[in-house]
């Protein structure tokens, strides 16, 4: 990757992103600055970043974090950093947030509810966000809607189902649910294989989730599931669950955010699923059982094309 010109660009590293912080600045040969933070003793928030290493204000200057964990002390973390950013900044300020938390709730489904995901992107706006930079987001349409600057949502079921390959043969890429379906098909479309989706109904007063049959070609073929976040596991699980049933041969799930909730990794090893494909978009640890891709090459490539350094 060609190295930027180092006085024009800044990474600044949210606690929940510092390993991917370091390696986008390393691929970019960019400066990594040092976050001086502190907890008030009534829980506020400070922070304040280290410019001081820095003869010239960057042009433009990166605030890397993740919402998860502690969704809402990382997204109070990361507003306070941009706008210490921006306040600093001579060009623009850019939010790289590869997992962005309440991004599910993203229109009314009940009356009296908010569209939280619309709040957490207009703060991020107001705080001096002119660029957001983010991974597999669950709606991209309302990211567009709701980010009143310029956005980008990196795809990359491509690449967690091409890493699924080395496990399976010619599996059929199967989306959970039809709003799962664009990120099954933008990867089968891709690696020249057939996709399909699952019908699911959630009920949004108890979260129960039931799936109901659909024409699955699914005996005797290897699956890999695809959707963006796993929470609890139970999506996963039980459409793992509905695969084996109707005759898969092999079961192997490519989920871009794993927040893995409480038992959600017991709930899909024990519902038959061989390999868990995921990415650092929320920090994890790889196991026998967890491939992680790391997102720092692809999200330095894409910073590099939409910014001009
Ligand atoms: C929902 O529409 C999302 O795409 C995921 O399928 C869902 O958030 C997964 O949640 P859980 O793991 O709790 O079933």
């Amino acid at each position: 990757m060609a190295k930027i010109d180092r006085s024009s660009l800044a990474i600044i590293p949210g606690s929940n992103a510092f390993n991917l912080a370091k390696n986008i600045a390393e691929k970019l040969g960019a400066p990594l600055l040092d976050v001086y933070r502190k907890i008030f003793p009534d829980g506020e928030h400070y922070v304040r970043i280290d410019y001081g290493k820095l003869i010239v204000s960057p042009k433009y200057s990166v605030v890397v974090n993740t919402l998860y964990p502690k969704q809402n002390d990382a997204f109070i973390e990361t507003l306070l950093l941009l706008n210490a950013a921006y306040l600093e900044t001579s060009m623009k300020t850019v939010a790289i947030i590869p997992y962005i938390a309440y991004s599910r709730q993203d229109k009314l489904f009940l009356r009296g509810e908010p569209v939280s995901f619309e709040v957490i992107l207009s703060c991020l706006r107001s705080a001096g966000a002119d660029m957001l930079l983010t991974v597999d987001i669950h709606s991209p349409i309302a990211l567009k809607r709701y980010f009143k600057g310029f956005s980008i949502n990196i795809l990359v079921s491509d690449l967690l189902v091409k890493a699924s390959l080395k496990y399976l043969d010619n599996p059929v890429v199967l989306a959970p649910d039809k709003g799962a379906l664009n990120r099954a098909r933008y990867a089968a479309l891709k690696l020249d294989l057939e996709f399909d989706y699952l019908i699911k109904h959630r009920d949004r007063v108890t979260g129960e989730v039931s799936l109901e049959p659909k024409e699955l070609s699914v005996k005797d073929r290897d699956i890999v599931i695809v959707d963006d976040i796993i929470s609890t596991g139970g999506t996963i699980a039980l459409a793992a669950q509905k695969c084996l049933e109707n005759g898969a041969r092999k079961v192997v799930v490519a989920a871009t955010h794993s927040l893995l909730i409480g038992n959600a990794l017991e709930k899909i090893r024990n519902a038959g699923v061989e390999k868990l494909i995921t990415t650092n978009s929320i920090p994890i640890e790889e196991t026998d059982f967890i491939e992680v891709i790391d997102l720092s090459d692809i999200i330095s490539s894409e910073l590099q094309r939409v910014i001009h350094v």
